[in-house]
């Protein structure tokens, strides 16, 4: 079976990259928890999806505008749900923490801009708890991917794609990656994807298959992993 990724978390019981969405991931089977991280005005990695605050949290603005501090004080849980009140968007660093002692893998998303500074302290933080060999580092973006390889060149690295197209194996061979994660349309409407990426010793690991009935092709097609909001679900459906 494919790794089960559980996207930013098993993020439709628990509020997406939270340290309450990573517990629930790993108590629900996932082999693999996937997050993004940004960094703050001061430099520091954080745990958040979006460019802004605005939707996952009660404040507003772009990350990369307000310090750790603001960030860390805002509530990034009330929108999910009254239950979650009061939840923190996580460092890095408290990510870390909590999953170094778990039996996962993690695949961490540096979403763009990220300086080379920030890659360096994000690979830091990764080899100070011995994480490195349990990580894959990816970005939509090249340079970022290019920036992992200048700093961490045994690092694994993936690279997400909006779209394959005929510059993707070649991109993707200069880079050294390990993976090459399509949308879950590429891989099932475009067979050369799988079959070129397959050709290239490339591992896929498609995003974001969350309706049940996308798992079986994909699994057919040979990929990597799955890259879902619905982890507990797909344990249940790899044990049956
Ligand atoms: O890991 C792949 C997936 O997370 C990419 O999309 O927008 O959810 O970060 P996004
Ligand atoms: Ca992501």
């Amino acid at each position: 079976m494919p790794a089960r990724v559980a996207h930013r978390g098993y993020s439709t019981v628990a509020p997406e990259n939270t340290l309450p969405a990573f517990h629930a991931a790993v108590r629900a089977g996932a082999t693999v928890v996937e997050f993004d991280v940004r960094a703050t005005r001061d430099g520091v990695p954080v745990v958040i999806h979006d460019r802004t605050v605005n939707r996952t949290t009660n404040g507003r603005g772009r990350v990369w505008d307000l310090t750790y501090d603001e960030v860390a004080a805002l509530d990034a849980g009330s929108w999910f749900g009254p239950g979650f009140t009061g939840l923190r968007v996580p460092s890095l660093a408290e990510t870390l923490d909590l999953l170094a002692p778990e039996p996962v893998d993690l695949l961490v998303e540096i979403k763009p801009p990220a300086t080379l500074d920030e890659v360096k302290s994000i690979v830091a933080q990764l080899a100070e708890r011995d994480l490195l060999g349990r990580t894959v580092l990816q970005s939509f973006d090249a340079d970022v991917v290019r920036k992992v390889r200048d700093v961490a060149p045994d690092a694994r690295r993936g690279l997400l794609l909006f779209r394959f197209d005929a510059e993707t194996v070649e991109l993707a061979r200069e880079l050294g990656v390990a993976y090459c994660n399509p949308s879950v349309d590429d891989v099932l409407n475009g067979p050369e994807t799988m079959a070129a990426l397959a050709a290239a010793g490339i591992g896929v690991m498609p995003w974001t298959p969350n309706d049940i009935a996308q798992w079986r092709p994909l699994v057919d097609a040979g990929v990597a992993g799955l890259i879902t909001d619905l982890v507990g679900e797909l344990t249940g459906w790899a044990g049956a």
